[in-house]
């Protein structure tokens, strides 16, 4: 679309609702497509925002299990906490809606119907695989095996995740079950198939030849090396009971492919909330519509939906379909299964009102054109040095000199000099330059020039000492003042697509409401006499201390992680019932504590064995301090022949369970017990 497009619609991805959303999702696409509607708002033209959670498909029944709830119960804890974490990050959706919603059903049933009625699918009875304990198909993730690509033995029936390979179950080797570990069998079914190799040529036509400079060159590459591989018809439903029922007679106990239903997500939700206006931004061909997703997602945008649009006829096919790669944490693979993530709900916790200072480092470090890598290193230094000591410090003192020399007033403009004209000169640029930048989605560019605005203003004030110039020239300090101010407000339409809550901040602070995008590059944004309010931070310094303690959770879960996936020890040669027997386990109450002096390990207890108070001498002195452990019950192996340890009688054992990573558990009865009672 060369010449401007009358109206925009912009959507991202829809996250699946099994979990909450983390700085990976947001580098890659809420934060990226929220600057980008944010800027088309403040250029005046017509758009829609659209989102909504993924509510389908086997990641959420697989959730369900693991934790024992409904499929509806895992998508309504997590469209809550996503959709309110999203509010407050201030991703500003026009509709964040959810596919288990009653207008998606009808608009994905009709959606394939239509399909369906025009003869557009292929419909076949294949053998699939079936798990016989489970009584139900494997569909996607249900079902795991070695890719036939790289060997992986932990590949998922839909994608292999080391090499990247979309599968399907029946590709995998040594396929097993993850509902009951069995080997499944083939069993036949039958479903619904999209040709994709029909379309081959129009796609080469359509991305191929049409979209080479101006698809991003990742996304571009990926759709190429698909189209080159050759196209196979792909089934559009399952055999499951969570999704969209397939709207024919004949398809009892089917749904429509999660993929298939996801996207139409994007129209269901337009209409919900647009009931009167929805068909424009799907259907007039003046619509540009982008696609916002992860790296992961571009076959299904590229390929699949595109086809499926262009099979219904009345749809019009994204514009753009801006994919950015993958964000890391700390060196590694974000992963929300290992829990290695920064959660964005519990970011918004721990900093509150600070979201702009996650948006800004997860902007101005995106993995646009590469992988990168999130440190809290980084985000503390991009905070202290960037945010503070750049945006802040220079708003903070235009404000601050002009409370202290003018009573908080917009001076008066004097003549102006050559370098005064320069920095006008140089503003107005910005608006066009920063514009341009966002159009070719180079967001991560855009934020840079911004802050160049920002040093712009710093550079003026270091140049021309309004502090000094105060004491013999109150006039030209004024006018020094007046230019500060003037870049000071250009950066409140800039910042806001960025930074909106202290773009926000700002213009509070020099008390007016910003113009649209282009005002930003106009010299007389606040007129002499103007009147300001009271300066304010617009960010504060954040210490080791905070950021020590996000390492610290971090930590904590790579070791929960290397412990959950330690060996077990192996199993000892079997004992004959009667020399179980022979060992006489009480319970017992430790009554005294205390440490034995010159050794590390050792504590010496006395326990109460409902036949006689002992001594123990037991090495768990770095495990517990000898205070907690006074009154708890515990298990003592009686009849260990007694021995001296550092000069002290130990009659017998304490019973401890040993976790991989060394840690000791006290065992105790799990209710209180009279001391002496028999273990059996
Ligand atoms: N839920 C998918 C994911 O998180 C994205 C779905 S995008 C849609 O990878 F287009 F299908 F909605
Ligand atoms: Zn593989």
């Amino acid at each position: 679309m060369s010449s401007q497009p009358k109206r925009y619609t912009v959507t991202a991805a829809l996250p699946y609702a099994n979990g909450p959303v983390h700085i990976g999702h947001l580098a890659g696409v809420y934060l990226p497509a929220d600057i980008y509607v944010r800027y088309l708002r403040a250029q005046n033209r017509d758009v829609k925002f659209i989102c909504g959670s993924d509510e389908h498909g086997v990641p959420i029944t697989i959730r369900a299990q693991k934790e024992g709830v409904t499929p509806q119960q895992v998508v309504d804890k997590y469209h809550q906490i996503i959709g309110d974490s999203f509010r407050d990050f201030h991703v500003s959706f026009d509709v964040y809606s959810r596919t288990s919603s009653p207008t998606h059903a009808e608009v994905s049933s009709n959606f394939f119907l239509k399909l369906y009625n025009d003869g557009k699918f292929i419909e076949q009875t294949t053998q699939q695989l079936y798990d016989e304990q489970a009584h139900q198909f494997l569909a996607d993730r249900y079902v795991v095996g070695t890719c036939p690509n790289c060997g992986n033995e932990n590949a998922y029936g839909d994608q292999c995740e080391r090499c990247g390979t979309s599968l399907s179950p029946t590709e995998l080797i040594n396929p097993r079950s993850m509902l009951s570990g069995n080997t499944p069998v083939l069993r036949e079914t039958k479903h619904w198939f999209l040709p994709l190799n029909e379309y081959e040529s129009w796609l080469r036509e359509w991305i191929i030849e049409g979209h080479k400079n101006d698809w991003k060159t990742n996304v571009y590459g990926q759709c190429k090396s698909w189209i080159d591989q050759g196209l196979h018809p792909r089934a559009v439903t399952r055999d499951l009971d969570w999704g969209v029922p397939v709207p024919l007679p004949d398809a009892k106990g089917k749904v429509l492919y999660v993929w298939f239903d996801a996207p139409i997500g994007y129209i269901s939700a337009t209409k919900e909330a647009f009931p009167e206006q929805w068909e424009k931004y799907w259907q007039d061909p003046d619509t540009k519509l982008v696609h916002f997703i992860g790296k992961d997602n571009i076959v299904f945008h590229c390929i699949i939906f595109p086809v499926m649009l262009k099979a219904h006829g009345d749809y019009i096919l994204p514009d753009n379909v801006p994919a950015n790669e993958f964000l890391n944490l700390e060196g590694d693979k974000i992963s929300t299964s290992r829990n290695w993530a920064v959660w964005l709900h519990e970011y918004l916790q721990d900093f509150p009102g600070q979201a702009d200072v996650l948006r800004y480092v997860l902007c101005a470090n995106a993995p646009e054109t590469k992988d990168n890598d999130f440190t809290w290193k980084d985000f503390q230094a991009r905070n202290n040095n960037e945010l503070v000591a750049t945006l802040g410090n220079f708003v903070n003192r235009a404000a601050v000199l002009t409370q202290k020399f003018f009573d908080s007033q917009v001076p008066a403009r004097g003549e102006l000099q050559a370098i005064d004209e320069e920095v006008f000169a140089q503003v107005a640029e910005f608006p066009g330059r920063v514009g341009e930048l966002i159009e070719n989605y180079r967001f991560r560019e855009a934020l840079g020039e911004v802050m160049n605005l920002a040093r712009l203003g710093n550079k003026y004030l270091a140049d021309t000492q309004p502090w000094h110039l105060i004491k013999t020239d109150a006039a030209r300090t004024g006018t020094v003042l007046h230019v500060a101010l003037q870049v000071a407000a250009a950066l409140v339409p800039l910042l806001t697509p960025f930074l909106p809550e202290s773009a926000q901040k700002l213009a509070d602070m020099l008390n007016f409401a910003p113009g649209d995008w282009q005002s930003a590059g106009r010299a007389e944004q606040l007129p002499a006499g103007h009147q300001l309010r009271e300066p304010a931070l617009l960010f504060a310094k954040i210490d080791d201390a905070v950021v020590n303690t996000q390492v610290q959770k971090l930590l904590d879960t790579k070791k929960a992680n290397a412990l959950a996936a330690a060996p077990v020890t192996a199993a000892k040669e079997n004992v004959s019932f009667d020399e179980f027997g022979k060992m006489d386990l009480r319970v017992g109450t430790i009554v005294a504590a205390e440490k034995v002096a010159k050794t590390k390990k050792l504590l010496k207890l006395t326990i109460d064995t409902g036949l006689d108070q002992r001594t123990i001498v037991s090495g768990i002195a770095e495990a517990f301090i000898p205070e907690a452990l006074l009154g708890q019950q515990c298990l003592v192996l009686l009849n260990l022949a007694p021995r001296e340890i550092k000069g002290i009688q130990s009659q017998g054992m304490l019973l401890l369970a040993e976790n991989a990573d060394g840690s000791l558990a006290l065992m105790q009865p799990g209710s209180a017990v009279r001391n002496g009672s028999s273990v059996l």
